[in-house]
């Protein structure tokens, strides 16, 4: 294999260096082709462009391939809390017994939010989308916590900012539903799990306390660890934009949750659901819905299909549907929505559209049905992923100091008015 691309400009040519990836990816380094060549590159929506080195997670798109630091998104998903995957995603390695044990007493430590922080709630309208809500907040924790401010300089201050952050921004998004729904608090308890926790804040009620199903925790934990980090999607990118100026990690999570809030990113699962009951409240049948998404006239997309990078199917969507078979099926749930999502699927199957652009459903399309089947509220789904992407956020900006990068700041190629003189009101 080469270990050089030439590139011809004007009949000169010019060598670039080849990298290769720990899986044989490959790649052009044109770190210096504006110096050298005076030309930049032009790619919309960063198709083709790697923007730094990852040892995070790998993705395989064409061979529906997702690992977190080389263990296989089956494996953790089957076999990790998520507690345990957002450890192995911030630090490199599964934690062990110890490790896991200290790791957990930081989560438990750091749950409950200050209590001048608990009154901005109420200053939020109850219509408030709870996405804006836990954007807002998660910036406003720096206010409360000043040490968050700087980049950690030591691993014990990183260990501090990356579980209280962990462990804060569950705690906002179940104070943020309960405010909303004009009901009180619940404090975090420190006997619960992380999942159980977070159930117990968002459901326990005064007159009855939540009891936490071991199936019900079992497949929050699957979720939050399906959405645990997808190397450099729209949101990470986003926390690596904001964070390379050295804007703290809690203002460049909060711009990567709004960056998530999109119907094409994270916002799509609660879009999916909002497609579902559409369907099913018209009754008219799925060849309907395929067609408009097909008609290049129609805006209408099938939300939860396509992916810019799997190309064959999304693992994450696989392993979600299995989940949600099991979890209805042991609370003795039926779903109509599932239905509806299964004539979607096999419609698809079949459709040359479909077939020939690779949109296969991804991990939004399943994922709403498990989180309606825990009785999550529609508005909160875009925020439960925020919780799960928060261990992949946490480490994509750990990673970017430690590669001492340099500020985001793509270039342009101008297509405006060449200069011209000032014109006078009068001559206007
Ligand atoms: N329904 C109908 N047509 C589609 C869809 C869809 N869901 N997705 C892509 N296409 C078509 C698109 O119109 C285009 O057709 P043509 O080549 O004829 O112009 C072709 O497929 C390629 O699409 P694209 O928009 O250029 O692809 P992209 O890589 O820029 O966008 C995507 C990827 C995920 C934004 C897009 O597939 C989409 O909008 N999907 C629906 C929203 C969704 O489910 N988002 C969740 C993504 S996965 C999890 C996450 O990131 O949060």
């Amino acid at each position: 294999m080469s270990d050089k691309a030439t590139l011809i400009i004007d009949g000169q040519k010019y060598d670039f260096d080849m990298i290769t990836g720990t899986e044989n990816e490959r790649c052009i380094d044109i770190q210096s082709l504006r110096d050298t060549t005076g030309c930049i590159t032009m790619d919309p929506g960063f198709a083709n462009t790697g923007s730094c080195y990852s040892s995070i997670t790998y993705v395989d798109g064409a061979k529906g391939i997702l690992r977190y630091r080389g263990y296989p998104i089956e494996e953790i998903a089957e076999k990790a809390s998520f507690v345990e995957a957002a450890y192995l995603i911030l630090y490199g390695e599964l934690p062990k017994a110890d490790q896991l044990k200290a790791f957990s007493a930081r989560l438990k430590e750091h749950a409950p939010i200050h209590t001048n922080l608990e009154h901005h709630f109420s200053g939020f309208p109850k219509s408030a989308p709870p996405m804006a809500i836990l954007s807002a907040m998660l910036n406003l924790i720096s206010c409360f916590h000043p040490e968050v401010l700087e980049v950690p300089t030591t691993g014990a201050e990183f260990d501090r900012t990356a579980s209280l952050l962990l462990s804060k921004v569950r705690t906002i998004a179940a104070f943020a539903y309960r405010m909303a729904s004009g009901k009180p608090i619940n404090h975090p308890n420190p006997h619960l799990t992380y999942c159980g926790n977070f159930l117990h804040m968002m459901f326990s009620d005064p007159y009855q306390e939540y009891e936490v199903s071991p199936v019900v925790d079992r497949a929050l934990n699957l979720f939050l660890v399906l959405h645990a980090d997808h190397e450099q999607n729209c949101s990470t990118s986003t926390v690596r934009v904001v964070g390379s100026s050295r804007a703290n990690l809690f203002s460049s999570v909060a711009a990567g949750v709004c960056a998530l809030w999109g119907p094409l990113h994270g916002g799509a699962n609660a879009a999916v659901i909002k497609m579902l009951e559409d369907i099913r409240q018209s009754g008219r049948p799925a060849s309907y819905y395929i067609d408009r998404a097909k008609d290049k006239n129609d805006p209408f997309r099938l939300m939860g299909f396509g992916h810019r990078v799997y190309k064959n199917f999304d693992p994450r969507s696989i392993i979600l549907k299995k989940q949600v078979y099991n979890l209805l099926e042991a609370l003795k749930l039926d779903d109509q929505l599932l239905e509806i999502a299964l004539q979607l699927e096999e419609a698809t199957l079949k459709d040359d559209y479909f077939i020939s652009r690779n949109l296969y459903p991804n991990v939004d399309f399943y994922s709403g049905i498990l989180l309606r089947a825990i009785g999550i509220p529609l508005n909160m789904y875009t925020v439960m992923f925020a919780i799960g992407r928060m261990p992949g956020w946490i480490a994509n900006w750990k990673e970017l100091h430690d590669h001492k990068l340099r500020i985001s700041r793509p270039r342009q190629i101008y297509t405006g008015s060449r200069a011209r003189t000032f014109v006078p009101m009068t001559e206007r």
